[in-house]
């Protein structure tokens, strides 16, 4: 029997892309999983996919940067199947602008959805964790986290965020029984994440990446469905097995 079998899962972020990945991969192996983001006619596609192979998939409408939206999302995994096992926050947005042109509302944008939100979640989620001793958190991140990446510098600086809470958050937790847990990607092609990029701005922003050396479009792009096998992988350890932080790359970037 698959190690996630029984198991329920909330995903964020599920209605395109990585998330939605994620919550067929989660499902595939035997998971129970809730589905959230604000396009619901995408969320009910991935729901309906699910359910043509058997799984089981809700999904509830959830605005990250809406606290009792998130709340509501997490909350819906223990009304709709008895109880919590694992959250994928994985919700994420992002815009290219230099700081300099910045402009607030992107940036409100990004540290809401980004940082707030997952926080919004992973305060949800321990409310139903804690009292059981045990549950899986697992946080994505990016590797503009982790090196110099121009034009995406306030995404970026969520993120890390986003790693910093997670190992603060696991020392919080972890002798209680929750897994705290990362997956750091990078370049994932297939997903609507630069439907949020200004056009004007792009190419020049890809151009310095490419000069950098931080994106090589000729070494290929990781798949939505490469980062699910990778969180499948983190969440099936057996207890008290953890893989703390995973970075997924492809091989020659
Ligand atoms: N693609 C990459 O190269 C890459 C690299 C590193 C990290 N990541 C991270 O991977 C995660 C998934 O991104 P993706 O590439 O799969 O892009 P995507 O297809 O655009 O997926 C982003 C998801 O986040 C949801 N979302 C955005 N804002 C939201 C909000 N305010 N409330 C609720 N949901 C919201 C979107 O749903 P709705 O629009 O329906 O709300 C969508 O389901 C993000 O955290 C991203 O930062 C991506």
């Amino acid at each position: 029997m698959s190690a996630l079998a029984e198991k329920v899962a909330v995903v964020t972020g599920a209605s395109s892309g990585i998330g939605a990945a994620v919550a067929e991969e989660l499902a595939a192996h035997g998971a129970s999983v809730v589905l959230g983001a604000r396009r619901v006619e995408a969320l009910e596609r991935v729901c309906e996919r699910i359910g043509r192979r058997g799984g089981k998939a809700v999904w509830i409408k959830t605005d990250m940067r809406d606290e009792t939206a998130v709340e509501r999302l997490v909350g819906s995994a223990v009304e709709c199947f008895g109880k919590l096992d694992i959250l994928v926050n994985n919700a994420g947005v992002g815009t290219v602008r230099t700081i300099a042109d910045g402009r607030t509302d992107e940036w409100r944008m990004m540290l809401e959805t980004n940082l707030l939100g997952t926080l919004f979640a992973c305060r949800a989620a321990l409310r139903y964790m804690l009292p059981q001793e045990r549950g899986d958190i697992v946080n994505v991140t990016s590797a503009a986290a982790y090196e110099a990446w121009p034009y995406l510098a306030v995404y970026a600086a969520s993120k890390a965020a986003v790693h910093a809470l997670s190992q603060g958050l696991r020392a919080e937790v972890a002798e209680r029984g929750i897994r705290v847990m990362t997956i750091e990607v990078h370049n994932v092609a297939g997903t609507d994440f630069v439907s949020q990029f200004d056009p004007d701005i792009a190419a020049e922003a890809i151009s310095q990446w490419e000069r950098r050396g931080l994106l090589r479009r000729t070494s290929g792009m990781l798949r939505p469905a490469d980062v699910a096998r990778a969180v499948v992988f983190q969440v099936s350890q057996p207890d008290p097995a953890s893989v703390h932080h995973l970075t997924l790359r492809v091989r020659a970037n």
